[in-house]
Parts: structure tokens; C-alpha cells; sequence
């Protein structure tokens, strides 16, 4: 699956780059949350949220790069979120809060940072439906892809088949037309572009040119 980022998006123009996403195959709209404490850069906050809500036909897959993401989970459920990830490195009670968003009715999703090993989830894998390993250090889009992530890949869908679980792999940052087929190889289910789509002479063609380099497509 390809969850596009919208961070990368034309603020000016957003319904245009919101109505280009609904006609294109991309099966979820990556929101990325920046507070500018957890990292180092201020994204977009509920008014961007909520007009995007308002116009996008798929489903939102909001990923909480901030502190106590506690405070707002209401809110995101309230928008219509389906999809809700929070960082590892920003729950200290994070059985808690996957929990939390789970009976909102939303599916959790644990984000993790480059330095962060995999093996680390593997007394909350059972908590979560997927987990998004971000594959450059979060916090700008169009950063340069960390290759060390193909490993964490392999080592966490590992992980997830001797445990018996569903749990989805997404990857987060970086991805292009040169490493989406390795990605999915690996055993990434989701991977969200936002600069390889928006910054592209042709996002529509970005589009159909990353979904041709993934293996397989679930639905
Ligand atoms: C980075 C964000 C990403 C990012 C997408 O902090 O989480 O979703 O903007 O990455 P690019 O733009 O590299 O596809
Ligand atoms: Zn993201």
C-alpha cells in the first residue's frame, strides 16, 4: 500500500493536491504531526487537519511526531482518523495510550526513530496493529533515505511471523522509485512518500511509477 504524505503537499493549493491524491490509486493520506519539542520543526496543526479531513476520500493515517500525544487523541478521533501512530520514544506509558486509541475506535500504530531497535517492541507487538519505522530522522521531508532500515525490515517482519500476529510494517521517509521494491521485498506492507510524489514534474506518474515498484499490493 502507498500512504502519501502531505507534508510535502502545496499549502496554497491543498484541495487541488488532496483532489489529485483522491483520482490517484494511493490507499491512505500520511498526515504528520510536528509540535517542534519531539522534533525539531512545526508541521501543521487541527485547522490544516480538519479541512483535509473534510475533502479526503481514503482513509487518514496520522502519524504524531509530539510529546504526551495523550492530549490529543480525542481530537484525532473526532477528525475521522483510522489510522493513529505515536512514537516509542514519546509514551511512557505506551501499553496505555495504544490501548487508549484502540477503544476510540482508531487502530494504533507504534512510530520509531532510525536508533531505536526493533527487538525493543517485543513485549507490544501484540498491542499494536502496525509499526512505522521511520527510515530518516524525523521531523523535514525529501531527507535521504538511511539504508539500514532494508534490516529493520527483515528483522521485524521476522519477529511478527514467529509471533503469529497481523501487525503491518510502513516505512516512513526517504522512499522513491529506488528503494520501494527492495522495501516491499524486505516485507514493508505500507510506504508513504510525500517528496518522491509532490516534488515530482509529474505526481500523478510519481504515483503510478512507485506503485509499479512494489511487489505486491494488499488491500
Ligand atoms: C518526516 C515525516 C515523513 C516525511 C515523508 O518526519 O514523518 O512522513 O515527510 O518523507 P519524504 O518527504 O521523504 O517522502
Ligand atoms: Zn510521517
Amino acid at each position: 500500500m502507498l500512504s502519501a504524505s502531505l507534508l510535502s503537499a502545496d499549502f496554497a493549493h491543498l484541495e487541488r493536491d488532496i483532489s489529485l491524491l483522491n483520482q490517484s490509486p494511493i490507499d491512505w493520506f500520511h498526515l504528520d504531526i510536528m509540535d517542534g519539542l519531539f522534533v525539531p520543526n512545526l508541521s501543521y496543526g487541527f485547522p490544516v487537519i480538519e479541512a483535509i479531513a473534510k475533502y479526503a476520500q481514503k482513509p487518514l493515517d496520522a502519524h504524531l511526531m509530539i510529546v504526551d500525544p495523550d492530549r490529543y487523541l480525542e481530537r484525532f478521533q473526532n477528525v475521522g482518523t483510522k489510522y493513529l501512530s505515536v512514537h516509542y520514544e514519546a509514551c511512557t506509558h505506551l501499553h496505555r495510550t495504544l490501548t487508549h486509541i484502540r477503544k476510540l475506535g482508531m487502530k494504533p500504530g507504534i512510530a520509531i526513530n532510525p536508533h531505536t531497535p526493533i527487538e525493543t517492541l517485543s513485549d507490544i507487538l501484540e498491542e499494536t496493529d502496525f509499526i512505522l519505522i521511520m527510515s530518516v530522522n524525523p521531523g523535514f521531508s525529501a531527507q535521504k533515505f538511511i539504508s539500514h532500515t532494508y534490516n529493520k525490515v527483515a528483522r521485524l517482519k521476522e519477529m511478527i511471523r514467529q509471533k503469529g500476529l497481523n501487525c503491518l510494517i510502513e516505512v516512513d521517509g526517504g522512499v522513491n522509485e529506488t528503494n520501494a521494491k527492495a522495501l516491499t521485498d524486505f516485507g514493508a506492507d505500507i510506504l508513504v512518500a510525500g517528496n518522491a510524489i509532490f516534488n515530482a514534474s509529474n505526481p500523478s506518474a510519481a504515483i503510478e511509477a512507485l506503485i509499479a515498484h512494489t511487489v505486491s499490493r494488499c488491500h
